[in-house]
């Protein structure tokens, strides 16, 4: 770390509590000199930090700029072996990692960006990441799986943003099958997972796992195409401070818990009662078709049971289901 870093790691530990340059100079062995070009940089970035002549610097409890600094102050302990990079703007965070992962990265490391100029979705739509409001995220695994089983990757942390979101901002969250977090009926987050396969072994060589979160309104709204169907955690007036890090480090805390241990399968249970299709009416998308169906059950592959009106059970392991006719 250099001495920028060093102080923000304080500053994030302490937050809206005031600290002597002398103090932090001492701490961290480097010239108060060096400590007020840090303070100067990190103003440069955007950080509320007040300086009073005599005292000290304050950085503001309101200050929800996400960095690795700000998220690991929330993580467990015994969190994964997270090595987080956040960048202002990227083409697509996982995009980026899959790069970084093709060279060898290690397990853990987690690209974050405030904006994405190329997000991207499943079934190579694209996701709208816009600057500052949201969380766009993407994690290295290097699991020793099957393909197949590759779905419980998307499935777990699908649970793990769901109770993130209700333990940060309090707010009822659902899963609509496979990848989709709702809250008040509107699609808050998106999952993508994309896996490299290991064609020897025939397991996977890597896998992203790709979480893009709406936190807040974006400014201006969600576009005309997405306003009836898109909804942020929080509004601008009920966002709490320190937010964003909270529910990363919620995310990455509960989604590595169920990781670890990923073939006890100790998310289904939550993902199973947090459905919001079991027992509905919904639309299989095909190529070209849309079909309605009656969701009735997901089973211990994480497949979706449905049944077509023309009485044909069928278990679903891909693919798309909406819950508005499309
Ligand atoms: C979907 O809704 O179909 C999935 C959306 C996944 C979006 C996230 S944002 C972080 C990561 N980078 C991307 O380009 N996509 C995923």
């Amino acid at each position: 770390m250099n001495v920028k870093q060093e102080v923000l790691e304080v500053f994030e530990r302490d937050k809206g509590i005031c600290i002597s340059g002398a103090q932090l100079a001492a701490q961290l062995c480097v010239s108060r000199n060096a400590i007020w070009k840090a303070v100067k940089t990190l103003q440069e970035d955007g950080y509320s930090i007040t300086a009073v002549t005599n005292k000290g610097y304050t950085l503001s409890n309101d200050t929800d700029i996400l960095s690795p600094q700000s998220i690991s102050k929330y993580l467990y302990e015994n969190a994964g072996p997270f090595n987080i990079e956040v960048y202002k703007t990227v083409s697509s965070t996982n995009t980026v990692l899959k790069e970084l992962a093709s060279h060898g990265e290690s397990e853990g490391k987690v690209i974050i960006a405030m904006e994405q100029t190329l997000g991207r979705g499943r079934l190579n739509r694209s996701f709208y990441s816009p600057r500052g409001t949201g969380i766009y995220l993407s994690v290295l695994l290097r699991p020793k799986m099957s393909a197949a089983d590759s779905l419980f990757l998307t499935t777990s942390a699908a649970v793990a943003v769901a109770e993130a979101i209700e333990t940060v901002a309090g707010k009822d969250a659902k899963i609509k099958w496979v990848n989709d977090i709702y809250c008040d009926n509107k699609k808050v987050c998106g999952i993508l997972t994309e896996a490299s396969l290991n064609l020897e072994g025939g397991g996977l060589e890597y896998a992203v796992l790709g979480i893009g979160l709406n936190v807040l309104q974006p400014s201006g709204g969600f576009p005309e195409e997405l306003k009836d169907i898109a909804t942020s955690v929080f509004n601008d007036t009920n966002c709490p401070a320190d937010s964003k890090s909270r529910l990363v480090a919620e995310i990455l805390n509960r989604f590595w818990a169920y990781y670890k241990n990923i073939e006890n399968k100790a998310f289904l249970k939550a993902y199973i009662q947090r459905s919001m299709v079991v027992g509905n009416e919904i639309y299989v998308i095909g190529n070209n078709t849309c079909e309605k169906a009656l969701a009735t059950k997901i089973d211990q592959q994480c497949r979706l049971w449905v049944r077509t009106e023309d009485g044909v059970e069928k278990a679903l392991s891909s693919g798309e289901v909406s819950i508005r006719k499309v």
